[in-house]
């Protein structure tokens, strides 16, 4: 009970007022990446904050992530299938679920790294993922000039940053995942532990609701961001953990170099799932 009590109560209007005070107006396309329960106790739970995030952009994405279709070799024969409703991960959270849920929201096809969208530009951002270019959606948020919303999360969670890493050209790494009837290779980056390491060369607008710290960064400062603070430390987004498969791409790092890709706004190979 008293742990209850100190709980913050946060209400729909806080919600609206810390958006704002980021800078969103309804106007923005906008990746959302959140803790609820960082906020404290939201009434009304993860409806009350999607209706104000809703409410607050033109375009609102969120990855929607499903590792358990992740295989690592391309023999296996157990495997979990992806359709339109599969549930997101747990570490990728309550919002994108409820975002998935509604039958206004499109999603990717990517078995594994899919991204849900509800708005204007849902189409574009959908349609821009291949199984080589996972974090092509991305790439598109970067032409539209989106902001990439941090709720009570930090930089470990910023899937922009992964597509600064692609056009750096970081190495990635060969995973499977089952698609159409078969096994098929994709594209998998390194972990995004230690991307924090980025944050003293960020610029973004920060406010707070509740306990919970907010920020907001444009998708194009987040990329170009990478792009320039990895060209001078190529493995500086990666993290130390003996472990991980992080140390397979420090290797190939090491041996290969950075080999820049292209931005391409529109990728064509991308199959329909479910739509
Ligand atoms: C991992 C992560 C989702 C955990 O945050 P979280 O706040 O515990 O989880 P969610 O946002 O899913 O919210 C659900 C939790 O909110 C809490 N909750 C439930 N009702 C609530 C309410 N009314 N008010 C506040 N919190 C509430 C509960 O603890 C619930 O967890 P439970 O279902 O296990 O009991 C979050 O830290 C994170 O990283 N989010 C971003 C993920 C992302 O975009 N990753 C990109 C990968 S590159
Ligand atoms: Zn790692």
């Amino acid at each position: 009970m008293l742990n209850m009590m100190r709980r913050p109560h946060v209400t729909a209007p806080m919600l609206a007022e810390g958006l704002e005070a980021l800078g969103l107006n309804g106007h923005q396309h906008v990746i959302v990446h959140a803790s609820l329960r960082s906020f404290g106790q939201v009434e009304g739970g993860a409806a009350t904050l999607l209706h104000e995030l809703l409410t607050h952009s033109t375009t609102l994405v969120a990855p929607s992530f499903t590792y358990a279709t992740l295989l690592r070799s391309p023999t296996s024969s157990i495997y979990a299938t992806f359709q339109r409703d599969t549930r997101v991960s747990r570490d990728i959270g309550r919002i994108p679920q409820l975002m998935v849920e509604r039958p206004d929201a499109l999603r990717s096809f990517h078995p594994a790294l899919s991204f849900v969208a509800i708005g204007q530009q849902a189409r574009a951002v959908t349609d821009a993922q291949s199984l080589t270019n996972p974090y092509g959606p991305i790439g598109t948020l970067y032409d539209l000039d989106a902001v990439s919303l941090l709720l009570g999360v930090d930089h470990s969670s910023n899937t922009s940053l992964h597509y600064g890493e692609y056009l750096a050209g970081v190495p990635l790494l060969t995973r499977y995942v089952p698609l159409g009837g078969s096994v098929v290779p994709i594209a998998f980056p390194n972990c995004s532990a230690d991307f924090e390491n980025i944050a003293p060369h960020l610029h973004g607008i920060h406010a707070s609701v509740g306990r919970a710290q907010l920020g907001a960064y444009r998708v194009r400062d987040l990329v170009d961001g990478v792009r320039h603070f990895l060209s001078a430390h190529p493995d500086g987004l990666l993290c130390n953990y003996a472990a991980c498969r992080c140390q397979e791409v420090r290797r190939t790092l090491r041996s290969a170099g950075l080999t820049p890709r292209a931005h391409r706004a529109a990728v064509q190979d991308a199959p329909q799932v479910g739509r």
